[in-house]
């Protein structure tokens, strides 16, 4: 880690202190609240729950200081992609989105956008700048994409879009601001389901929007005051708890994954994994992550090798979703991704990496791989 990356990681725990007074509790109360105590001029001050709660600002300060940037949090990743979108587009805008990043991206563009006038056109990850950016109002990108860890230039994408005059937009939620930094790197807003890694325990669904553009910072606000996009406070003391250990958390599973990636592919698995160097883009990897991620694919014989390995693993939970501490994985086609029907997606967790291992070499061997 950079002594940045370190400084900000060490500070997250110790945010509350500048606020205590003596007696008050060190961790983080959660406030549950729809009506505050408010007579006369309401300005200033706490109005309502659907405008302010106190848990959701410290949870917003503590993302705020992973990302360098003001962040507004919402109950799902998916809220707070929805609401960049609803907050900045309009009718006779066109947007370009990965052709191979999270589909849900994809589906509620096809769905909403394109019914309110905005065009929407897609193109794959790892040729995301060929064509260039003319007459896009706003361009998304997702580096690594989910599933297939895909990978663009985060740097020459943005300085590209932003010149033709675009809004820049990145997921980050596979990389968290402590792997990658896409506002660093001129991306104009970073957007991530903390339901992943952030949370960290699979027990909440959370979003946040990270932004230095004050005009989209304001209008983002508004979206959600307006539509009620809000987080439940208790789901966002779940994730202020949950920051407290990313740091310790996201270094292991990186760390387990690396090792991982590598005894796959000398085991003769078929592994992609940004920090392999035979990954298509490992020497950018290199140069745009601070970590190369705890997302591995693993393409298998065919589907039934596939299902086999997962479910024989005493240490993999067979589902959906990743980033917990617990490892999990799943066979991507199953839900239409257009990958090979034997292709697994694999979130390294906190089990100590020789003990994790063992128990898939052991599902591998069982699985017929
Ligand atoms: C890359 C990515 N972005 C966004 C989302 C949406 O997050 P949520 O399920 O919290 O809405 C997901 C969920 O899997 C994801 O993988």
């Amino acid at each position: 880690m950079t002594d940045q990356a370190s400084a900000r990681a060490a500070s997250l725990a110790h945010l509350r202190q500048k606020t205590l007074a003596k007696g008050d509790p060190v961790p983080l109360p959660l406030t549950m609240a729809s009506m505050f105590h408010l007579p006369g001029e309401p300005a200033g001050f706490r109005q309502y729950g659907r405008f302010d709660n106190p848990t959701w600002e410290a949870t917003e300060e503590a993302l705020a200081v992973l990302e360098d940037a003001p962040c507004i949090s919402f109950p799902s990743g998916m809220a707070a992609i929805s609401a960049v979108f609803m907050a900045v587009l309009k009718a006779g805008d066109r947007i370009l989105l990965p052709a191979d990043g999270y589909y849900t991206t994809r589906v509620f563009s096809d769905r909403f956008l394109k019914g309110f006038g905005v065009s929407v056109d897609t193109r794959p990850t790892r040729s995301f700048a060929d064509g260039g950016f003319d007459g896009y109002r706003l361009v998304f990108l997702e580096t690594p994409s989910n599933p297939t860890l895909d990978i663009c230039d985060i740097a020459g994408v943005a300085a590209a879009a932003k010149a033709a005059g675009a809004l820049v937009v990145a997921d980050n939620t596979t990389m968290t601001p402590l792997g990658q930094r896409p506002l660093d790197l001129g991306v104009d807003v970073s957007v991530s389901a903390d339901t992943k890694a952030i949370n960290g325990h699979s027990d909440a669904l959370f979003g946040h929007v990270a932004t230095r553009d004050e005009t989209v910072l304001a209008a983002v606000r508004d979206w959600r005051k307006l539509s009620g996009a809000i987080p439940g406070p208790f789901e966002a003391w779940q994730v202020h708890r949950g920051l407290e250990t990313l740091d310790v958390r996201f270094e292991r599973m990186c760390a387990s994954a690396a090792t991982i990636a590598e005894r796959l592919r000398e085991r003769g698995v078929d592994t992609v994994y940004p920090g392999l160097d035979d990954h298509p883009a490992h020497n950018l990897a290199k140069r745009q992550m601070q970590r190369f991620g705890f997302l591995i694919g693993l393409t298998l014989r065919d589907a039934a090798t596939a299902e086999n390995f997962i479910d024989g693993c005493p240490l993999i939970q067979p589902a959906t979703s990743f980033g917990g501490v617990h490892s999990s994985a799943e066979r991507r086609a199953r839900w239409g991704d257009a990958v090979a029907p034997g292709f697994v997606r694999m979130s390294i967790g906190c089990e100590p990496v020789e003990e994790l291992w063992a128990a898939l070499d052991a599902a591998l061997s069982a699985s017929g791989s």
